[in-house]
């Protein structure tokens, strides 16, 4: 058997060890309640306060912003759902809100956005630009459909299952000119660690806008994560109603005892994760047009979805190379290439336990029978090129032998 290459990071990633020592300290003597007055209460304390700068360092927000989560998901139902209820529009008789959310957003802010109709919300899809193969938003009809009962805007940074890069900053220029008190939520689920995340450089100063984090995008635990406030949200006065309720932890918002080894391990993986994000961005870049290069020697008939592009033009983030692939569907393909050590994935993993359709592929143009056909490899900062062209070359013989199936049979 061959070692395993692993290109599945976009789903998980190792802990680091930095990470784990940082985990094994609040683990062991540093195992006190951060909540007890005594000295062992008061540390655990300290090192919260201290992984919560090191969270609002990494985007340049205020330490008041961050909010910590058991991971993305709830940083996103956090965000649509609190967010929404707290600015929720009190004219009797009339709807709650309107809120609009991007075409591919990942599950935990469909279904949040989703759930809000049930209490009045209006819920209204965004649209990709027709025809355009690199995925991009259309902005024009964004603005179109804001109104002046918006009251929340939520868009991912970096796609989940192929890789796109929004346009955070045209979305957010739009929000100014037509619904300029909305607030604005991202999931940077995916982005972070991979491009730099800068909510006053991406939204400005005028905009209020929250950022959902997770930790074991960036080398850190599962089941810990944050949402980050910026500035601008602090200083509109702005908190999402709580969803849970309890004694007052992290200002009755988001109340529990803290997950402490969690955040530590959170607050040291981001400070790794962030600490030069040009150069992570440019070691991604390098490698990834490696496996695309890679690819298109070995397996010619596989398609990248969202291609790398050298120019402003481009959409796709550095370390997400989504594929059409021929023949038979992605399930038989990553049963094939686990066999020859190749660990990628369908698509999302999240979406990998349902078996309807990705939205996101079907949004991108992509009919139900290519929907069904796409491999997804992610990459991390030690991914190396040697890695992605052995991985191309290991599924040579995999594309010969898959090439002629078809894949399933029904459009249903
Ligand atoms: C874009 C995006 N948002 C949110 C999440 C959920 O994060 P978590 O696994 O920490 O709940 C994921 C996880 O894959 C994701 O890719």
């Amino acid at each position: 058997m061959n070692d395993p290459i692993y290109l599945d990071h976009a789903a998980t990633t190792r802990v680091a060890d930095d990470v784990t020592q940082a985990m094994l300290r609040a683990l062991g003597p540093g195992f006190g309640n951060p909540s007890s007055r005594h000295p062992l209460g008061t540390d655990a304390a300290a090192s919260i306060e201290e992984a919560r700068r090191k969270v609002a360092a990494a985007l340049g927000t205020r330490s008041e912003g961050v909010l910590f989560t058991s991971g993305g998901t709830e940083a996103n139902n956090l965000a649509v759902i609190g967010m929404a209820q707290s600015l929720r529009l009190a004219k009797p008789g009339s709807p709650s809100g309107h809120i609009l959310i991007g075409p591919t957003e990942h599950p935990s802010v469909r279904a949040s956005a989703a759930s809000l109709t049930e209490e009045g919300f209006e819920v209204e899809v965004m649209e990709l630009e027709s025809g355009d193969p690199r995925g991009s938003l259309n902005i024009q009809r964004a603005a179109e459909q804001m109104r002046e009962d918006t009251v929340l805007v939520s868009l991912m940074l970096v796609n989940n299952e192929y890789g796109t890069l929004y346009d955070i900053s045209r979305l957010a220029r739009a929000m100014g000119a037509r619904a300029p008190k909305a607030h604005l939520h991202v999931d940077a689920v995916q982005a972070l660690g991979k491009i730099e995340i800068d909510p006053a450089a991406l939204v400005g100063g005028g905009i209020s806008s929250s950022f959902a984090l997770s930790a074991h995008k960036i080398h850190g635990p599962k089941g810990v994560g944050a949402l980050v406030l910026s500035n601008a949200c602090l200083d509109a006065g702005r908190m999402p109603r709580p969803m849970i309720y309890g004694g007052g932890q992290q200002g009755d918002v988001r109340p529990g005892t803290e997950n402490v080894p969690g955040i530590l391990g959170f607050g040291t993986a981001i400070a790794m994760a962030t600490s030069d994000p040009g150069a992570t961005t440019a070691k991604l870049v390098a490698v990834r047009k490696a496996l695309e290069a890679a690819l298109s020697e070995h397996v010619p008939s596989a398609r990248v979805l969202i291609p790398w592009r050298d120019d402003a033009a481009s959409t796709a983030a550095p370390q997400v190379v989504s594929v059409l692939v021929p023949g038979a569907p992605s399930e038989v393909w990553l049963h094939h290439l686990e066999a020859v050590g190749v660990y990628a994935s369908a698509g999302s993993a999240c979406q990998a336990k349902k078996q309807d359709l990705s939205p996101a592929l079907l949004a991108l143009g992509l009919t139900s029978d290519e929907a069904r056909r796409v491999l997804r490899f992610s990459l991390c900062p030690s991914t190396t090129s040697g890695d992605c062209y052995e991985a191309a070359r290991r599924m040579r013989p995999v594309a010969d032998t898959l090439a002629h199936l078809t894949s399933a049979p029904s459009e249903a």
